[in-house]
């Protein structure tokens, strides 16, 4: 039987969500060997039943697959779910190789057929997934916000945006979600993105809480299929440093009788109290320690012990490849 979970409020709106949701991608994509349907769904409704409403997928993950996996597994609750999607980035099926669009029309045509793999005439919460430079915020914002107004989507967020960005976004229309890539090992949004999602409201979602398996079990492979393997700080050098500073953050999961794939998420819930991290497992077994994390707390101590660790021992690497760059801090 799993921890309760608790709830929080999505910013700006009046939706509720569970304190720490789910991210989908692995279920088909990037991860290595994707999982079988069958199991997807079965996680899916595992997380439901265990108090996660919060289920975050995008348009790209599996060229579709998806979020047509997640309205497999929602068949008949989807009420009882708050589903985010995104969109933007745009790409062969099977390339990692990609365009990023914002246009309106792109915005529109890109909603309707979300809903249609969805299965369902309204989306949650509806993502920017990464800023197109060459098409003003406010025209994509702009179309959000008519979708909005026709009740196809019930809040906006955006992905990696710059903090210039998020202000000019949330002039057009009140944002309700940032989310970017953030865990003991990215650290980027601390300079000014932190705050400002404070100041404005706005949920922060970091996704990639464990690093992507960097703070738990992962090791390099010669798996295509898995992402990691070409990611800099996944590779030679750099993942054996980066694993030598999880090993030392391990002792204090060992100390506090955690799991070091908890304490990483306990971690990011202690920043803010607007973090609401969106974990990515393909295990019911490491869901559940997920959703027990969501109760895990970190005293001042503990806390000050990562840090001395963290700012004696910097990460190497980038977070990714120049091509997985794109749009993002834009
Ligand atoms: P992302 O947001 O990109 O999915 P993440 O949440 O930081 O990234 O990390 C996902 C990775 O951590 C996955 O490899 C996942 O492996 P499984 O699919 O085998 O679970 C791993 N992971 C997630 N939760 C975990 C846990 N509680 N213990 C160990 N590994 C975990």
């Amino acid at each position: 039987m799993s921890a309760k979970i608790s709830m929080k409020t999505l910013g700006n709106s009046e939706i509720k969500i569970s304190s720490i949701g789910l991210g989908c991608m692995g279920l088909s994509e990037f991860y290595g060997e994707a999982t079988s349907d069958k199991q997807g769904c079965e996680l899916i409704l595992h997380a439901l039943d265990n108090g996660i409403n919060f289920f975050d997928t995008a348009d790209m993950y599996g060229n579709g697959h998806n979020e047509k996996l997640l309205a497999k597994g929602l068949k008949g609750r989807r009420e009882e779910a708050v589903i985010a999607t995104k969109f933007g980035i745009v790409r062969e099926k099977g390339e990692y190789a990609r365009t990023i669009s914002g246009k309106p029309e792109y915005v529109r045509k890109a909603c309707h057929d979300s809903l249609r793999r969805l299965g369902t005439d309204y989306i949650d919460l509806y993502y920017i997934h990464r800023v197109d430079g060459d098409t003003p915020i406010e025209d994509t914002i702009g179309e959000m916000s008519r979708l909005a107004d026709e009740g196809k989507i019930r809040a906006i967020g955006i992905s990696e945006a710059s903090a210039e960005t998020l202000r000019k976004a949330h002039a057009v229309h009140p944002l309700s979600a940032l989310q970017s890539e953030y865990s003991m090992l990215t650290r980027d949004p601390e300079g000014e993105i932190l705050g400002l999602t404070r100041e404005l409201g706005i949920s922060f979602v970091p996704y990639s809480p464990i690093c992507r398996g960097l703070l738990s079990n992962w090791k390099p492979s010669s798996d295509n299929d898995d992402l990691r393997n070409n990611l800099p700080r996944f590779q030679g050098d750099s993942y054996t440093r980066n694993k030598s500073i999880a090993d030392k953050l391990a002792v204090i999961a060992t100390n506090k009788g955690c799991s070091l794939a908890q304490l990483s998420l306990a971690w990011v819930c202690a920043q803010r109290d607007n973090i609401i991290p969106i974990p990515g497992t393909t295990k019911i077994k490491n869901l559940d320690s997920n959703i027990a994390a969501a109760s895990i707390t970190l005293s001042a101590e503990e806390l000050a012990d990562i840090e001395k660790i963290l700012s004696a021992n910097k990460v190497r690497g980038n977070r990714y490849t120049e091509e997985g760059m794109k749009g993002v801090n834009v």
